[in-house]
């Protein structure tokens, strides 16, 4: 079918947390006519999870170069060094322009209060309401792009990129549902698109991420033919609430700040396990304490471990974190009076869309920020609190090189009304097969046993449906449940093939069969793209 509008503009922002927001407000500050769409509500993404907080060197004492020592450390030999040094220099400024925008951080003595977590060697992280630091930074945004009155679409899931015959970006085709005049599926044409869509955590069946976290922006540049680098890396929080074996979904997040305050991870037998494992014990960075967590488990064939908070007091717990507080008492745990059962949970896409310093993307228009990029500043595994930075940072540059490319001459007038090809979609329920699949066969323990087996079962769904439309013209009907199926098979295979392609382990990438990192073979970046015809 033909999209059904289309409007056009000088950039369309897809996404609307940290990064979307941010690129977004700069990209209208420097007079670009610029839409941003959403698939949810605007403050629907992972940006109003975030607890812990934003990491940056703002304290007495602290350098960018300390906090970039602690990043190229916790991403285990594959951080692109210069990109990292661009975060950590221009970090703090941007946390300056983002208070400046109206973001409320927690204050000591008239001073930003500066917390740690897992891999800082200093307290650097800036937060807010405790422990709701991405609600106030989401908030803060969603009001700046109110106040200003930009065009926004919300309840719109992309489909796919426009180009035109040059293969340059023109824009991108939506399904949009219930949105006034923008109802069902149209277009929004525009040279400069800038992926700010989130991460991929619901391709496993527990998650710290919202259920809108469905990999949209990673598969719609692979049908794009953008290069996607570093999938394999899935960053595993520690500590996510546990409730139970089979919980399925968002699970509620136990921060690193409760560690970085003082809070002991102990075993069923109360003892403190990470001691002795690594100098920062609760606080060394997150792939060793999810695999200290994990190890632990598998010995004493528990479920979970346990984070022992007691000594914090009720009046500590109330102030310092009260969403945590709440989320666990919800659950009948109070961890005033007992400590909180935890275990590892996916979290964080470390790899994603490959993008140079300036966020732009193997396709001529087409840039990536936040969570569905890969800039190179996380390497094999993200440093806590490092992601709301790379999101500021990192927008404000592409919105830089937008403004400084002028590339609003590009859409054509009248704008036509693209056509939507038919995609081999797959079913809602083929969600949770996927999560499923993924869960057992590449979680926080993978093999190239679970990883060809989870290969197989993937390629089947994969196969099914593409023969179903071929041979018969079947597909399930589009819509946000089908769409969000089959971009999360389309990551989960390709996340599965760079999985069993890394023999060995380095990072968030834990393979039992190969434990040690080699340094010899795989101090490289696995990269992929997709050929269009044997998607
Ligand atoms: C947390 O609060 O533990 C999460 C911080 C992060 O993922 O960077």
């Amino acid at each position: 079918p033909a999209a059904g509008w289309s409007i056009a503009a000088d950039v369309v922002v897809v996404g609307s947390g940290v990064a979307g927001l941010t690129a977004a407000l700069r990209c209208e500050a420097a007079g670009l006519r610029t839409v941003v769409v959403t698939k949810a509500r605007l403050d629907d993404g992972s940006t109003r999870w975030a607890q812990g907080g934003i990491a940056a060197a703002l304290g007495e004492g602290d350098t960018p170069e300390q906090h970039l020592d602690d990043t190229l450390v916790a991403g285990a030999g594959l951080c692109d060094e210069e990109a990292v040094r661009l975060l950590v220099t221009e970090g703090p400024d941007a946390v300056r322009r983002l208070i400046e925008t109206g973001a409320r951080f927690d204050e000591s003595e008239g001073e930003l209060a500066l917390t740690r977590e897992g891999g800082h060697h200093r307290r650097r992280i800036a937060h807010a309401g405790g422990d709701a630091t991405g609600a106030e930074i989401s908030r803060a945004l969603v009001e700046a792009v109110r106040a200003r009155g930009m065009r926004t679409v919300e309840n719109a899931l992309v489909l796919d990129l426009l180009t035109d015959a040059e293969g340059r970006t023109a824009g991108v085709t939506l399904h949009v549902m219930g949105e006034g005049q923008h109802d069902g599926v149209g277009a929004v044409h525009a040279p400069a698109v800038v992926l700010a869509t989130g991460g991929m955590g619901q391709v496993f069946s527990a998650t710290t991420n919202p259920s809108v976290s469905t990999g949209d922006g990673v598969a719609l540049a692979l049908r794009a033919g953008a290069e996607v680098s570093d999938l394999e890396f899935v960053q595993f929080h520690p500590t996510v609430l546990f409730l139970g074996a089979d919980a399925e979904g968002q699970q509620p997040l136990v921060s690193e700040a409760v560690r970085g305050e003082g809070a002991h991870l102990i075993d069923a037998d109360g003892v403190r396990f990470m001691v002795g494992q690594h100098e920062l014990a609760e606080l060394a960075p997150r792939d060793i304490v999810a695999k200290g967590i994990t190890r632990r488990m598998l010995e004493q064939d528990a479920e979970h471990m346990y984070l022992d908070a007691r000594h914090f007091g009720a009046e500590m717990w109330e102030h310092r974190f009260p969403t945590i507080l709440a989320a666990c008492r919800a659950h009948g745990i109070d961890p005033v009076t007992a400590p909180v059962p935890v275990a590892p949970a996916a979290h964080y896409a470390s790899g994603g869309v490959r993008t140079d310093s300036h966020g732009r993307t193997t396709v001529p228009g087409l840039y990536a920020c936040g969570e569905v990029a890969c800039t190179g500043v996380h390497g094999a595994n993200r440093l806590a609190s490092n992601s709301l930075l790379e999101g500021l940072v990192y927008a404000e540059r592409i919105a830089d090189d937008i403004a400084a490319n002028g590339l609003h001459a590009r859409v054509p007038q009248p704008l036509p009304h693209p056509e939507i090809p038919e995609h081999p979609l797959q079913t809602p329920e083929a969600r949770f097969t996927i999560q499923r699949i993924m869960t057992a066969g590449a979680g926080v323990l993978r093999s190239a046993g679970s990883l060809t087996k989870a290969a197989d079962q993937l390629q089947r769904l994969h196969t099914d449906a593409r023969e179903a439309l071929a041979e018969n013209g079947k597909t399930a009907e589009a819509g946000v449940d089908t769409w969000e199926a089959t971009n999360l098979l389309c990551v989960a295979r390709v996340l599965v093939a760079a999985a069993l392609l890394r023999e060995e382990t380095r990072g968030c990438h834990w393979r039992e069969d190969r434990p040690e990192r080699d340094d010899s073979a795989w101090r490289r970046h696995i990269v992929v793209t997709l050929n269009p015809d044997r998607t």
